[in-house]
């Protein structure tokens, strides 16, 4: 397939996916030497696996490069697997899945650029992502109200479209987040990009008891007891809806989703809209009501419905026929088409902590220069 043109909606199989990781293996090839490869500037520190990500030039390109530790990225996927098993980060279906978005022509990736290694660190190279992250773009906006709502509509149209679509190819990306969202200067304004696709899986439906992603972007019903399987994809649109709710107050609606910590329990009934108006972290003077416009209300209360069965999808067709609402239906998404949104200071929203995977409960104990020889040298 060439790598420019249409969209191409062909499901990736595991088959697929396997026959990626393996090609991206034995294509890793050494970074290049001399002016061909220039570090810029570091975009992430270390995370508790001792990766971090650089900005630099390849071949006069800006690329953004997630350097890994071998100990942690192994040479395959395969030897991943023996290593650390049951681990749900697993940087080999990112770039395996990068790789096979990118064959698809999928809008919303970066570019997958390669594998490269040096001494005992890889690095998995994409296109750079000019805009930062939507933490960056938080910080850059006014404060909560019509102006920053009206910077916020033209990207959740093309957030809803990118997870739409990453569904429709049959992944769920399971860790959204404001830091697994960037922009992109375009011609015609900002583009969005996912990214991270380490904790994602094929198919509708994953195993409960495997539980992904930061604390207050997980879909409740990740916590039921007793094993079988969940809608990936409707917790996709939870984890959606969480982002969309931060970007546009400033500040995350709650810290956790877990029982006993989640403001949308609803043991007597009160209906998700009664609870969702009344939300009010602590750095707040007024609840989420008076925060957001009504329209924006709306949206939230449809997919931010804790109930899977009560909530609203992106339109993908493997929900054509049941009578589960649209997001893409709601007054506030209405008429919306993507525009440029140019950035006037204003609201910090702070980064969040480590990854909650509960399988994975180490954090990071130094920084990656410490451990891992760097490959800007
Ligand atoms: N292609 C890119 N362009 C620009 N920034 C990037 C790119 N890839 C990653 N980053 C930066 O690095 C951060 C972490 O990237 P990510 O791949 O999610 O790593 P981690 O596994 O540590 O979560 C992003 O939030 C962003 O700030
Ligand atoms: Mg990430």
């Amino acid at each position: 397939m060439a790598p420019t043109g249409d969209f191409v909606p062909e499901p990736i199989w595991q088959e697929d996916l396997e026959d990626a990781m393996s090609s991206q293996a034995r294509l890793t090839r050494p970074f290049p030497r001399g002016g061909d490869f220039t570090f810029v500037r570091r975009l992430q520190p270390a995370s508790r696996n001792n990766g971090y990500v650089d900005e630099a030039r390849l071949g006069g390109r800006a690329v953004a490069v997630k350097k890994m530790p071998d100990w942690w990225m192994c040479s395959s996927s395969e030897e991943f697997d023996q290593n650390h098993p049951g681990e749900s980060e697993r940087p080999w279906t990112d770039l395996g899945l990068l790789s096979e978005l990118q064959r698809r022509r999928y809008p919303y990736s970066c570019d997958f650029l390669g594998i490269f290694h040096r001494g005992a660190v890889r690095g998995v190279v994409t296109g750079l992502a000019t805009g930062g992250n939507l933490l960056d773009w938080s910080d850059s906006q006014p404060e909560p109200g019509p102006s920053r709502e009206g910077q916020l509509l033209p990207l959740v149209v093309q957030m809803c479209h990118a997870v739409q679509l990453l569904h429709h190819l049959g992944v769920a990306h399971r860790d959204l987040s404001p830091e697994n969202i960037l922009l992109t200067e375009c011609p015609a304004g900002l583009r969005v990009k996912l990214i991270d696709f380490s904790m994602a899986s094929l198919g509708q439906f994953a195993s409960l008891g495997h539980r992904v992603g930061k604390t207050p972007f997980i879909a409740p019903e990740q916590f039921a007891e007793g094993g079988g399987d969940y809608d990936a994809f409707l917790a996709d649109v939870f984890s959606l809806g969480v982002v969309i709710c931060s970007m546009a107050s400033a500040d995350y609606p709650w810290s956790a989703t877990a029982p006993g910590d989640f403001p949308l329990e609803d043991p007597w009934r009160a209906g998700t809209r009664a609870l969702l108006e009344r939300v009010q972290p602590a750095d707040w003077r007024q609840p989420l009501s008076q925060v957001v416009s009504p329209a924006l209300m709306d949206l939230l209360c449809v997919v931010l419905e804790p109930d899977p069965r009560w909530r609203a999808s992106l339109g993908e067709p493997c929900y054509r026929h049941d009578s589960r609402a649209s997001a893409w239906r709601s007054r506030w998404l209405g008429d919306a088409s993507p525009t440029a949104a140019p950035a006037t200071p204003g609201c910090k929203l702070r980064a969040l902590g480590p990854k909650t995977s509960l399988r994975s409960v180490s954090t990071s104990t130094g920084s990656a220069c410490e451990t891992a020889p760097s490959v800007e040298s």
